[in-house]
């Protein structure tokens, strides 16, 4: 069993994470933490936990929570997660944090887009970014690993196969991303909901903090320079990403070659599914799951691929994926506790 803590428990992905832990088979939920006025059992604030995880939920006493478990979820907004993550390292416990304050590499970058200072940059060498479909060998090493962001997730997944065969053109990619209320955390939610009644608007247009995270990891996938121009949307529903994204080829090629591509890479990713050539994927098919349903069109004529991925942003988008990062680093099966 590995012994595991959950700081900032009472948010969206923590809770998301709990929901998990509580059914699976290897591990073991040894603390619960957040911002929280006054101590609750963790089952008071979420009811289906009853009987499941009956921890009280208080501020984080890190003495104890640190002595306490083998592996630590940090599902905390950016910033707060680096001034927790080196306490847990540095007692030599695993840590995988779900905030992007690991996931860029270039400390210069992370400043200029988040607009604020490293407060352990020593980690972001040592820091593997946590997408199993790229990753999966360092993360079996892994000490600390960044958890990809919700829109990085279902934009990277719909462009690996083409970028890795090197067929895409990496300077004309265009992702459009619709998402739902909760990818903004439960604190803002209240105030998006009636901006969203009847609504819907495209918001940081090609200024989202999730661009560089986005070109940084395709170019390191392709290993040539990748930019891409990145539109995100918010839809008044409450989870769920589709993405839309433009891919011009280098190369004239059929539609069923595109399709064999994507099959064949994605063939031993257990949550990975690309649908029929003709089918588009639905948000109602993923959430809940930490599924990614991949679809794709070719547009002959221009010579464009048109890729639709859907994912859960709080599963695949964040606490599947990091239960999945988790299974992958103790060896468990990838699966487990997903399924
Ligand atoms: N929402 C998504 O779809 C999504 C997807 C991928 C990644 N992420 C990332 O995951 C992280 C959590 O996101 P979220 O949506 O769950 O946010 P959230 O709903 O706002 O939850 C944040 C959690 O952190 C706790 N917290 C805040 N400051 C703290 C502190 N100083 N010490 C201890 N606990 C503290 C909060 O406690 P209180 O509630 O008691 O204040 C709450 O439990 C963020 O970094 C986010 O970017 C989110």
């Amino acid at each position: 069993m590995v012994k595991v803590a959950v700081v900032g428990a009472t948010g969206y992905a923590g809770e998301e994470l709990l929901k998990i832990l509580a059914n699976h088979k290897k591990a073991e939920v040894t603390s619960v933490s957040a911002k929280i006025d006054q101590p609750q059992k963790i089952s008071a604030i979420f009811p289906y936990l009853s009987g499941k995880i009956d921890l009280l939920c208080s501020e984080p006493d890190f003495d104890k929570i640190v002595c306490g478990c083998d592996l630590a979820f940090l599902a905390l907004p950016h910033r707060v997660s680096m001034q927790i993550a080196p306490l847990f390292l540095k007692a030599e416990k695993k840590v995988i944090d779900l905030s992007a304050d690991y996931r860029l590499k270039d400390k210069n970058t992370y400043e200029k887009w988040y607009g604020i200072q490293h407060s352990s940059p020593n980690y972001l060498d040592q820091s593997v970014y946590g997408l199993p479909e790229v990753y999966k060998d360092r993360i079996k090493e892994a000490t600390l690993i960044a958890n990809p962001g919700c829109f990085p997730t279902g934009v990277i997944l719909g462009c690996l196969p083409l970028l890795v065969k090197h067929i895409a053109d990496n300077q004309s990619i265009i992702a459009d991303s619709k998402t739902g209320l909760s990818g903004a955390g439960r604190e803002k939610e209240a105030v998006l909901i009636p901006k969203l009644k009847d609504n819907f608007m495209a918001y940081k247009i090609n200024m989202h903090q999730h661009a560089p995270e986005i070109d940084q990891e395709l170019t390191e996938i392709s290993g040539k320079e990748t930019v891409i121009i990145f539109v995100p949307h918010l839809i008044p529903i409450q989870r769920g990403i589709l993405s839309t994204i433009y891919i011009r080829l280098n190369e004239q090629m059929g539609e069923q070659e595109i399709h064999k591509i994507y099959q064949q890479y994605y063939m031993d990713k257990p949550f990975v599914k690309i649908l029929p050539l003709g089918e588009s994927p639905q948000l109602k098919d993923v959430t809940q799951g930490n599924y990614c349903h991949i679809g794709l069109k070719l547009d002959q004529k221009k010579n464009m691929a048109i890729i639709v991925t859907a994912i859960d942003n709080l599963v695949k988008g964040a606490s599947g994926q990091a239960v999945q990062n988790m299974n992958i680093m103790y060896g468990f099966e990838e699966t487990e506790g997903l399924l």
